[in-house]
């Protein structure tokens, strides 16, 4: 899957991308991470990028030219109109279900505003969807354009080595994960959960099927009402359908 990052500072974002398990896929070509920097692209003199609000108003505006530009390069490149999402507190909040949903997409593209934001005219023109990673404002749109490809990455086959982990975790099945142990059995005065070292897979599954809905219902009683239970888990943890 290939992401194109639309950015004044893509400098920020080539570090991030090129380390751990992205990095590595990245290495193994399963992902092509690029940064392109908008002011590669402004054909004013200064090489400005933004300018003063029309109407007036604090801070600057990045001009529709520079980026849609910047756009247009990179989707002749693609040879087709892609999915562009424009980094916003003003999107729906990205879900975990986005991500699956967009990993099946052969290449995106992510624009990163900044100052007071971007001329509408150009959003108008290139963006598919408006995301927002949550609900509190941040300086740009490049940490949540990392945070969109990350998950994403994670959902494209063959970025997770060991396949199942993308399977048993949080927000699959609209629960969240199970406690995780591991050696030394005994630390700090607790011990492990015995069930986990008992090698009877299915009471440990059931162990961690109880576990999940358990720390749903005490962390994210609001995942429950979509959440995949059962008849028999709904009576038993007293989780209406209402
Ligand atoms: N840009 C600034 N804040 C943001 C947020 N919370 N989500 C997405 N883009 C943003």
């Amino acid at each position: 899957m290939n992401f194109y990052i639309l950015t004044l500072f893509p400098e920020m974002v080539s570090q991030a991308m090129h380390t751990s398990i992205i990095g590595k896929a990245v290495e193994r070509g399963l992902l092509h991470i690029e940064a392109i920097n908008i002011r590669d692209y402004t054909r004013d003199k200064h090489m400005k990028t933004d300018d003063y609000p029309y109407g007036g108003g604090a801070g600057m505006v990045m001009q529709a030219q520079p980026v849609y530009d910047a756009y247009c390069a990179v989707k002749e490149r693609i040879g087709y109109t892609p999915r562009t999402v424009y980094l916003t507190p003003q999107g729906p909040t990205f879900t975990q279900n986005m991500a699956k949903e967009m990993a099946i997409e052969k290449n995106m593209v992510f624009l990163c505003g900044h100052y007071e934001g971007v001329d509408e005219r150009v959003l108008e023109e290139i963006v598919t969807d408006y995301v927002s990673i949550g609900d509190y404002v941040l300086t740009g749109g490049e940490l949540p354009a990392m945070v969109m490809v990350d998950a994403i990455s994670r959902m494209v086959p063959g970025v997770l080595t060991n396949e199942t982990s993308g399977i048993s975790e949080s927000f699959e099945g609209g629960l969240l994960e199970y406690p995780q142990y591991t050696r030394p059995f005994q630390w700090n005065q607790k011990e492990a959960p015995g069930v986990l070292l008992s090698g009877d897979h299915q009471k440990i599954e059931e162990w961690r099927r109880e576990q999940s809905i358990l720390r749903t219902q005490k962390y994210r009683p609001d995942l429950l009402k979509e959440a995949d239970l059962t008849i028999k888990e709904k009576a038993l943890y007293r989780i209406s359908d209402l």
